[in-house]
């Protein structure tokens, strides 16, 4: 399957830098893996602009469970649609810690964005208290079960594995640990929707930089990364796209 490298600008940047960031990610574009960008929502459209022939999709970091109505701050689904936008990234853990999204919420979450014809990544990862205690595999089994929705694997949904420790801290787990729980992630896929499961693609994220992106991107079942600090510099982006 095509790896897809996936930027997460978080709450970075102004207008300006969002705008020429976009430009030098496609201009550097064309290379073995899909490249994606999700800037904060003010960006969106902007960013979009500058954006040509697919090369480099767009995506939001969030979405409502509702298609519209009374909610204020928040972004529906059908809207990041409409401006362009072919992925969300739903449950990251600065999310379920920030506002308190469960599971479940994330589940609905994902079954707007499918309605509305958007790619949902949804992220999953253990504390570092849960790897010390040995259940990083059960906990992200367990978001799995519950923040997926049925029509996930029909619609190419991605999952992305990010520890919570490892992300902006420069700490990365092994090689092997990377490997197990993309190996535990996927036979959950598999269980849950049959061979299609084999067919989705698992990114690792936190701390992904060029100089760790080859090695992790060669492990198995790693088809991807979600890239937060070095996403943010084009040229970093790219080399670890490079390293596919
Ligand atoms: O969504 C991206 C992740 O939170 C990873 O962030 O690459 O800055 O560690 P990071």
């Amino acid at each position: 399957m095509r790896p897809l490298i996936a930027g997460n600008w978080k709450m970075h940047g102004s207008l300006t830098e969002a705008a020429s960031l976009a430009e030098a990610v496609q201009a550097g574009a064309g290379g073995a893996a899909e490249l994606l960008v999700c800037p904060p929502f003010p960006y969106l459209v902007p960013v979009a602009g500058k954006l040509s022939g697919g090369a480099v999709a767009l995506g939001g970091q969030d979405c409502h469970a509702a298609a519209k109505g009374a909610h204020t701050g928040d972004v529906a689904a059908p809207m990041l649609r409409d401006v362009g936008a072919r992925y969300v990234i739903l449950g990251h853990s600065e999310r379920r810690a920030n506002h308190a999204e469960t599971d479940a919420a994330v589940r609905a979450k994902a079954e707007a964005a499918l309605a509305a014809g958007l790619v949902p990544i949804v992220c999953v990862g253990e504390s570092e208290a849960e790897r010390l205690a040995a259940q990083a595999e059960p906990v992200v089994t367990g978001q799995l079960d519950g923040s997926l929705p049925d029509g996930f694997a029909a619609a190419g949904g991605v999952v992305a594995y990010e520890p919570v420790w490892a992300i902006g801290t420069g700490r990365t787990p092994t090689e092997a640990e990377i490997a197990a729980i993309h190996a535990a992630i996927r036979a959950n896929l598999k269980t849950r929707f049959g061979a299609a499961g084999g067919g989705l693609r698992i990114l690792y994220g936190g701390s992904v930089k060029p100089a760790n992106a080859k090695a992790i991107l060669a492990l198995p079942d790693v088809d991807g990364a979600l890239v937060g600090g070095a996403s943010l510099v084009a040229a970093d982006f790219l080399a670890i796209a490079a390293g596919v």
